[in-house]
C-alpha cells in the first residue's frame, strides 16, 4: 500500500514539474476588473468526490492499480451518496472562511457527478439517482459563496488518450465530450464563477505511450517533460472561446493547455510566479491523496500549520485551496470540519489581514506581509530572537502600530532605511502574531 502512494504521489510530482507549458493567448484574459474578486478571495475549498471514494485508495486507484474499466464503472451501483447534503457542505466552507469552492464534476476516471447526456456515466445513472452537481450549485448559490467547477478532459476509459495518434478517431471522441460536457456544466446550472481544468495539457496527452524507435534506443516513452506533438489537439482555444462566450466572467484554471486566468501550484510552494499572474495553491487539509482515505480522518493539517501557509501564500499575493475528500458515503470527516471551524473562527477575528489585501513580502525567518490601501499588515509567525523585526522602508508615514489580537500599541521606529519594529511580544498562543500599521 504505501508502495502505492509513493508511485502516485511520484506521478504527481512529476506531472506536476512539467505543467509550465501551455498556449499563451492573452486575447481570452479576464480583465483585471473582473478578476478583482478572486484576488480578494483568497480561500478556498476544494471537494474532491467521486467512485473513487468508495476503495478509499485515493482518486488515482484506477490508474495506479490499473483497473478495468468496466469493472471500476460497477461502483455506479455502490454510489449511494446517502449523506451528501451540498447545503452541508457549503456550510462547511462558509464558516471556514472560505469565500470559493471548487467540486469535481469529474475527475479522470470520467465519471461524471453531474447529469451528462454524453453517455450516462453519471451520477443520475448511479444508485444515487441524482445530479450532484445541480444541488452544490444551488446551495453554492442561495449561501452567496462562489462557485467552482473541477472538469478533467483527460478521461482514462480513452486508449485516444494514451495514443492519440494510433487511436485517433478515438481521441476525437473524447474531445468531443470534453466540449459537450463543459458546455453542459456552463449552461445546466446557471453561473459558475471558476472553471478548474485538470488534466488538459500536452504534458499530460499520450501518457504511457510506449514507443518504438532505433534512434531513440528502441523502446522508449517519451516522457513528462517533453510535450505530445502529434497530430491530435485538444485545441484549447477554440474550447475556451466558447467557454467565455457561455461564462463571459468565469475564471479559468491553467490546466486546459491555455495558460488561464490563474497560475495552479498544488501542494508544495514553488515561489511567486514572476509577472505578477495571479495565482493559487492547492493542497489537501487532510489525507494522503485528494479522494478520500481513511487517513483523511486522522492525518490532518494543524491549525498553525494552516495558518502559516494562508500567510505564506497571501503575503506573496496567491489564493490558497484545501482540499477535503468526502467519505464514500459524502459526509466530511468530523475532523476535518472541525479543523475547518477553527480556520473560520481565526479568519473572523483577522479576516481583514487576509482579505482583499495584496501580497507584501515574505521572510521564512518571521513571516510575511500584506497591504491594502490604509495598512500595512505584519504577520509574525515567529518571534524573531532579540524580538525585533526591520521592514524595508515605505514613502508613506506610518501613523500608528497595534496589535490586532488586543489593540495594544506595538512600538517601532520609521527612518529613511525602514521600519523597525521592536518588543514585539510574546506570541500570546496567536498562530499568527499581526501588528497593524497605519498609513498615511
Ligand atoms: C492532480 C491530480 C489530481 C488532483 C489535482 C488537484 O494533478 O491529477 O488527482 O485532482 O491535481 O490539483
Amino acid at each position: 500500500m504505501k508502495k502505492l502512494f509513493i508511485a502516485v504521489i511520484l506521478v504527481l510530482a512529476l506531472a506536476d514539474v512539467a505543467r509550465s507549458q501551455y498556449v499563451v493567448d492573452t486575447t481570452l484574459l479576464l480583465s483585471k476588473n473582473d478578476m478583482q474578486w478572486w484576488r480578494d478571495a483568497k480561500f478556498g475549498l476544494f471537494v474532491h468526490y467521486g467512485l473513487y471514494s468508495i476503495l478509499g485508495r485515493g482518486e488515482w486507484v484506477m490508474w495506479s492499480e490499473q483497473i478495468d474499466t468496466a469493472e471500476y464503472s460497477k461502483l455506479r451501483d455502490k454510489f449511494t451518496c446517502e449523506k451528501f447534503n451540498a447545503t452541508e457542505w457549503v456550510e462547511i466552507a462558509k464558516n471556514a472562511g472560505c469565500k470559493y469552492m471548487v467540486v469535481t464534476a469529474r475527475h479522470h476516471d470520467g465519471f461524471c457527478l453531474f447529469d451528462t447526456h454524453f453517455g450516462d456515466y453519471d451520477a443520475v445513472h448511479s444508485a444515487a439517482h441524482r445530479d450532484l452537481i445541480a444541488d452544490y450549485v444551488k446551495a453554492a448559490h442561495t449561501a452567496g459563496i462562489r462557485t467552482g467547477i473541477y472538469y478533467s478532459p483527460l478521461d482514462w476509459r480513452y486508449p485516444g488518450y494514451f495514443l492519440p495518434d494510433l487511436y485517433r478517431t478515438n481521441a476525437e471522441e473524447m474531445k468531443k465530450q470534453t466540449y459537450t460536457q463543459v458546455r453542459e456544466l456552463l449552461t445546466q446550472y446557471g453561473k459558475v464563477d471558476i472553471l478548474w481544468y485538470d488534466g488538459g495539457e500536452d504534458n499530460w496527452l499520450g501518457f504511457g505511450g510506449l514507443m518504438w524507435n532505433l534512434a531513440k534506443g528502441g523502446w522508449y516513452t517519451r516522457g513528462f517533460e517533453e510535450p505530445y506533438s502529434g497530430k491530435f489537439s485538444w485545441e484549447p482555444i477554440r474550447l475556451n472561446t466558447m467557454v467565455r462566450k457561455l461564462q463571459p466572467n468565469i475564471v479559468i484554471s491553467q490546466r486546459s493547455g491555455w495558460m488561464g486566468d490563474f497560475e495552479t501550484q498544488e501542494v508544495g510552494f514553488k515561489g511567486r510566479p514572476k509577472d505578477d499572474r495571479p495565482w493559487e495553491l492547492c493542497t489537501l487539509l487532510g489525507g494522503d491523496a485528494w479522494g478520500w482515505t481513511p487517513k483523511s480522518a486522522s492525518q490532518i493539517m494543524s491549525l498553525d500549520s494552516v495558518v502559516q501557509l494562508l500567510v505564506k501564500v497571501v503575503s506573496q499575493d496567491g489564493n490558497l485551496i484545501l482540499n477535503v475528500g468526502p467519505k464514500p458515503d459524502g459526509s466530511i470527516e468530523p475532523a476535518e470540519v472541525q479543523r475547518l471551524k477553527e480556520i473560520g473562527n481565526f479568519l473572523s477575528k483577522y479576516g481583514e489581514s487576509i482579505y482583499s489585501t495584496r501580497g507584501g513580502m515574505y521572510d521564512g525567518r518571521w513571516g510575511g506581509t500584506t497591504i491594502t490601501d490604509r495598512a500595512i499588515y505584519v504577520h509574525i509567525l515567529k518571534v524573531p530572537t532579540g524580538r525585533v523585526i526591520e521592514l524595508p522602508p515605505i514613502s508613506r508615514k506610518v501613523l500608528s502600530a497595534t496589535y490586532l489580537y488586543d489593540n495594544g500599541k506595538a512600538t517601532f521606529v520609521q527612518s529613511d532605511t525602514g521600519i523597525s519594529l521592536t518588543d514585539i511580544a510574546d506570541k500570546q498562543n496567536e498562530p499568527d502574531l499581526i501588528i497593524k500599521l497605519v498609513m498615511q
